[in-house]
C-alpha cells in the first residue's frame, strides 16, 4: 500500500477529519531496527531496537506532529505559523508551511543550531529570526506573538502536535508485535515523551485526558504499557535535577533546553509508568553517536544517540532487567549536524597522490 501519511493511516485515532484537505509529506512508517552488534545487549539477553525517526521527510520526528498541526492551522484559517526552535521544529514547520502555502516565522538561538537545520529553514523560505537568547527565551516570545499577532504556534504546546507524534508509539507496537518492556527517549522540551506515553496508553486502553482535543479511540490493541525512560544532556537536565536550568549547555543543541514546556506531562509519563530520568554528558553522547554509526550503520544526530546511550548504561548497571525488550527513539538524522562529526570523530581521511601505487599502499595498511 502506498504511504499516504499519518493522517490517512491513523484517521480513526486523530482529532481531524481525514476527508478534508491534508498537508502531508508522507511522514511516518519509519524503520524499527534491531541493534544486533552491541556486546552488552547480547551478554544480558536484551533485545534492543531503534525507531529511526531521522528517516522522516525533513529528517526528524517533528514531521509527525507537523502534518497534524499545520493541517489544522490551515483548516482554522490561520494566515501564518510561528515556532521557537533548536532547529528541527523550524525545519519541519518551514517545510510543511511551504506545502500549505502559509508564511512561517521561526525563532532560533543565534549560533546554537546545527547548520543543516538552519539550511532547511532557509531553503523552505521561512523568515528566520535569530535571537541573542536560548530556546526558552524564544518560546516566551512566540507565545506572546501568537496572542498579539494571531499566529498559529506549531511548537508542541500546540496539542495537535502531540496527537501526531503519538503515532510513533502505535507503529512500534504494530511492527514489534508486542509492547516493549522499556521505551527510551531523548527529552528536551518534553513533548515527545508525553506524546509517546499518550500513544502507548491509548493502544492499551488507558484514557489519558491531557487536553481538550484529546482524541481517544477505544479499541484496545495492547495488553500493557512500557516503562518510560527519559534521557537528558547533563548540562540541560531539568527533569533529572528537578529544577529549571537557567543557562542550559550541551553539544547536543537539539535538546539545549532548561525550561521544558511539557514538564508536567513528562513527569506524569515517568511516574505512571514507574520509569526514570537520567542524564549523559557530552562525551558519552558523542561516544554513542559514533557507536551507532560505526557498529550499526545508523547515522543519527547527537541528541538522538542519548536514548541508546542511556539504555546501554542502564542495561549495564542492571536498572533495565536482563532479558528485556527495549525500544529507543532516534529522533533526528546525523546529516543535519555534519560539523560535529568533522570536529569530534577521528577522521579516516588520508591525503594521497593520484596514483594506484600510493592508494594501494594505504589500503594495504588497513587490510594486511
Ligand atoms: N531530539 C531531537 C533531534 C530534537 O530536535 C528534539 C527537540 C528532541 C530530541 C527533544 O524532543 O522537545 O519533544 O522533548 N527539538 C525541538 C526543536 C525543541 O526545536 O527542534 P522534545
Amino acid at each position: 500500500m502506498l504511504n499516504g501519511g499519518l493522517i490517512k493511516k491513523y484517521s480513526d485515532r486523530l482529532p481531524l477529519d481525514s476527508d478534508g484537505e491534508v498537508v502531508t509529506l508522507h511522514e511516518g512508517a519509519t524503520p524499527l531496527l534491531h541493534l544486533k552488534n552491541l556486546e552488552i545487549c547480547n551478554s544480558k539477553g536484551v533485545r534492543l531496537f531503534a525507531k529511526f525517526e531521522g528517516l522522516n521527510p525533513t529528517g526528524s520526528f517533528k514531521d509527525r506532529g507537523m502534518t497534524v498541526a499545520i493541517t489544522q492551522a490551515l483548516r482554522e484559517g490561520y494566515k501564518a505559523v510561528i515556532c521557537a526552535s533548536t532547529g528541527n521544529t523550524s525545519a519541519s514547520a518551514a517545510a510543511y508551511a511551504a506545502r500549505a502555502g502559509l508564511p512561517c516565522f521561526v525563532i532560533i538561538p543565534s549560533g546554537k543550531i546545527a547548520l543543516g537545520k538552519l539550511a532547511q529553514a532557509v531553503a523552505h523560505g521561512a523568515v528566520v529570526l535569530q535571537i541573542e537568547g536560548n530556546f526558552d527565551a524564544g518560546m516566551e516570545i512566540v507565545k506572546e506573538m501568537a496572542q498579539t499577532q494571531g499566529l498559529a504556534v506549531v511548537n508542541s504546546v500546540n496539542p495537535y502536535r502531540l496527537q501526531g507524534q503519538k503515532t510513533a508509539a502505535f507503529e512500534i507496537i504494530d511492527e514489534l508485535g508486542e509492547v516493549p518492556d522499556y521505551h527510551c527517549i531523548p527529552v528536551g522540551n518534553a513533548g515527545n515523551i508525553s506524546a509517546y506515553w499518550m500513544g502507548f496508553c491509548e493502544y492499551s486502553g488507558y484514557k489519558l485526558p491531557v487536553h481538550d482535543i484529546y482524541h481517544y479511540q477505544r479499541t484496545t490493541i495492547a495488553k500493557k504499557r512500557p516503562i518510560m525512560l527519559g534521557y537528558q544532556a547533563a548540562g540541560a537536565a531539568p527533569l533529572v535535577n528537578k529544577e529549571i536550568v537557567d543557562n542550559p549547555e550541551t553539544i547536543a543543541t537539539a535538546i539545549r533546553i532548561g525550561n521544558p514546556q511539557s514538564l508536567s506531562l513528562a513527569k506524569k509519563a515517568s511516574e505512571d509508568s514507574e520509569g526514570w530520568f537520567e542524564s549523559l554528558d557530552d562525551e558519552e553522547i558523542i561516544k554513542n553517536q559514533k557507536l551507532l554509526a560505526q557498529h550499526e550503520g545508523i547515522f543519527c544526530e547527537p541528541a538522538s544517540a542519548i536514548s541508546v546511550g542511556g539504555a546501554l548504561k542502564d542495561i549495564e548497571r542492571g536498572k533495565i532487567k536482563e532479558g528485556s525488550v527495549v525500544t529507543c527513539t532516534l529522533t533526528g538524522h546525523g546529516l543535519k549536524d555534519p560539523d560535529i562529526v568533522i570536529d569530534k570523530f577521528n577522521m579516516n581521511v588520508v591525503e594521497v597522490p593520484a596514483n594506484r601505487k600510493a592508494v594501494a599502499e594505504i589500503i594495504g595498511r588497513y587490510i594486511s
